[in-house]
């Protein structure tokens, strides 16, 4: 294995140690392989993950002769563990799969409960009341990840369902070595949960430095690995789930009895030679990668001799960006509950007539795109991402979250795993314009089974049928601009892996109207800033702008990239 981060380089003493009982505690498990391995066509399989327990987990399933799917489930389970801010049972995501030489997707993000209502967070005045969708039983969809995992495992995985699980019931029972950023991320979440959740009685201990382990949630993923995913919806998992929602919350045994992955039609576009796989509806971010990516192209000329990231390229990307959130508000929704025109938003022809709206003399917010709904506002700037790619040329881009870090702080008792708190990313108030004049809508309000509109893009790129690169972040509704600017930054401007991926992030989005965000870690000041003012800008600053995890495969050879913002680490295996 080589790694392409020095942190991999130094692991502490403790942490060899819980890699060497890794090894002994799956060395009895027997892989059984369900067909010969064909033979593989790339140097190596490599991984860009979010930390270093879940590289590790990769490195494991990789050399019991596992392929990108095996260490996809078996990085999510071990994430649930060591990354419990974002990693999780009790949440949902996206997976983006190319197997076999085609592509798939898989949603399993959580759906509303079935006794959830339109208008359930709001008082007899209509306000929604303090923090009910986002603290607290009532906030939790029903839970997918663990149905995703199951599904994407039993259909392409090539190794026992308990050998993928090993790793993260090593790391419950054993425990990991806690680092200061989960630490931090701990210490800022305690606050919105103390005396309204069980949090603390299970994460207080989360501590730099020491060893933290979770035997409940051990115990879970014990059930799991024995009896299969489904133990999760129907089984004492869920039984669990069920005595902690009594009185409090919404999920009931029949709603974990009902949930359901779906597997959708991937969405495909054709970029500058590559075919870009990525995420449909309910997810936004598809949508919008695609209208960012072909909108630029299409202003080829007006981009011509811009310098990246100078203020009159920042101006045009913001322009772009004002009309993809635009169409973002007025017609992204839940597939199964309202047809997304999709092939229409995504067509050559309507996008250069909305590209040529752009303009580089245009006074910002002169003329308002239509502006929808504030839902972007609401969105929180934790989840996590990791990419796949096995020496078979098989890749798996990852996405999912708990919504906030830690979710809704609420941890299932005798379970150990908390829920999310993605009722949140639904509209909470409807009926409600934050800009006058806008037009209110049914569009992503709360309903039985319906799943809310999200972010999150985990994405594939294919050049002549093959997986060129794998690439995806969390971040809220600033996970596809992002991952927009690392895909141009590299294919249009030439950098590396690595570079693309430390590069200086903006952020803009229709509202707030005129505002560009940046990142603590490329901030924007002097003379951009004064620039960008100038402009009729209003620059702020705002406290993460992802945490990029990138494959890119040249030739037989993957480079793996983790975002420099982050503890995540890329690695490349033999
Ligand atoms: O699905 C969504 O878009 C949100 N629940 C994701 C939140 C998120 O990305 C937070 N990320 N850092």
């Amino acid at each position: 294995m080589s790694w392409s981060r020095p942190i991999a380089l130094k692991l502490a003493a403790s942490t060899a140690a819980l890699v060497a009982g890794l090894a002994a505690s799956l060395v009895t498990d027997t892989p059984a392989l369900a067909k010969t391995a064909p033979k593989p066509v790339l140097d190596a399989s490599a991984v860009a993950v979010p930390d270093q327990y879940s590289a590790e987990t990769a490195q494991q399933i990789f050399k019991e002769g596992g392929n990108a799917v095996d260490a996809a489930v078996a990085i999510a389970f071990t994430l649930a563990v060591t990354y419990p801010d974002a990693g999780n049972l009790g949440g949902g995501g996206f997976m983006t799969v190319f197997m076999d030489g085609k592509p798939y997707f898989l949603d399993y993000l959580g759906t509303a409960p079935q006794q959830a209502t339109r208008e359930m967070y709001l008082d007899d005045k209509g306000k929604v009341m303090g923090s009910m969708s986002t603290v607290g039983s009532r906030a939790a969809a029903v839970p997918g990840t663990v149905e995703g995992m199951w599904e994407a495992q039993q259909r392409f995985g090539k190794l026992k369902w308990k050998q993928v699980l090993a790793p993260a019931i090593h790391y419950a029972t054993d425990g990991f070595k806690v680092d200061s950023r989960l630490q931090q991320v701990r210490d800022d979440s305690a606050r919105n949960f103390t005396g309204k959740t069980n949090f603390d009685a299970y994460f207080s201990s989360l501590k730099a430095g020491t060893v933290f382990r979770q035997p409940e949630l051990a115990q879970t993923l014990e059930r799991i690995a024995s009896d299969g995913g489904r133990e999760f919806y129907e089984g004492h998992t869920a039984e669990l789930i069920g005595t902690q929602m009594f009185g409090h919350g919404l999920i009931t045994k029949q709603d974990l009895q009902q949930y359901k992955a779906v597997w959708r039609q991937p969405l495909m576009a054709d970029w500058h030679g590559y075919q870009v796989v990525t995420a449909p509806p309910p997810s936004s971010g598809g949508v919008g990668l695609i209208q960012m990516l072909k909108m630029k192209a299409d202003l080829k000329p007006a981009f011509d001799g811009v310098e990246l990231n100078s203020a009159p390229y920042i101006h045009l990307i913001a322009q772009i960006e004002d009309r993809v959130f635009a169409d973002r508000q007025q017609y992204v929704d839940d597939p199964d509950v309202k047809p997304v025109p999709v092939d229409k938003l995504t067509d050559d022809s309507y996008l250069s007539q909305r590209a040529a709206e752009v303009k580089a003399d245009e006074v910002p917010g002169a003329q308002p795109v239509k502006p929808g709904l504030d839902v972007a506002q609401a969105e929180k700037p934790e989840t996590t991402h990791f990419s796949v790619v096995d020496k078979w040329g098989n890749a798996v881009s990852n996405t999912y979250s708990l919504n906030g870090s830690f979710g809704s702080g609420v941890v299932v008792d005798g379970a150990g795993f908390l829920l999310n708190d993605e009722m949140d990313d639904f509209v909470t108030q409807p009926g409600t314009a934050s800009v006058p004049g806008a037009a209110a809508n049914d569009l992503n309000t709360i309903a039985a089974g319906r799943r809310p509109v999200s972010s999150m893009t985990p994405t594939i790129l294919l050049k002549d049928g093959k997986v060129s690169t794998v690439i995806g972040t969390p971040g809220g509704s600033r996970i596809f601009t992002t991952i927009f600017q690392v895909m141009t930054d590299m294919v249009d401007f030439g950098m590396s892996p690595a570079n693309a991926v430390d590069a200086m992030r903006f952020h803009h989005q229709l509202l707030p109207q005129k505002t560009i965000y940046f990142e603590p870690y490329h901030p924007i000041t002097g003379d951009l800033a004064d620039q960008l003012k100038a402009k009729g800008y209003s620059v702020e600053g705002q406290s993460f702008n992802g945490d990029v995890q990138l494959i890119r495969v040249d030739g037989t050879t993957p480079q793996a990239a983790a975002d420099p913002r982050g503890v995540g680490v890329g690695a490349v295996f033999q």
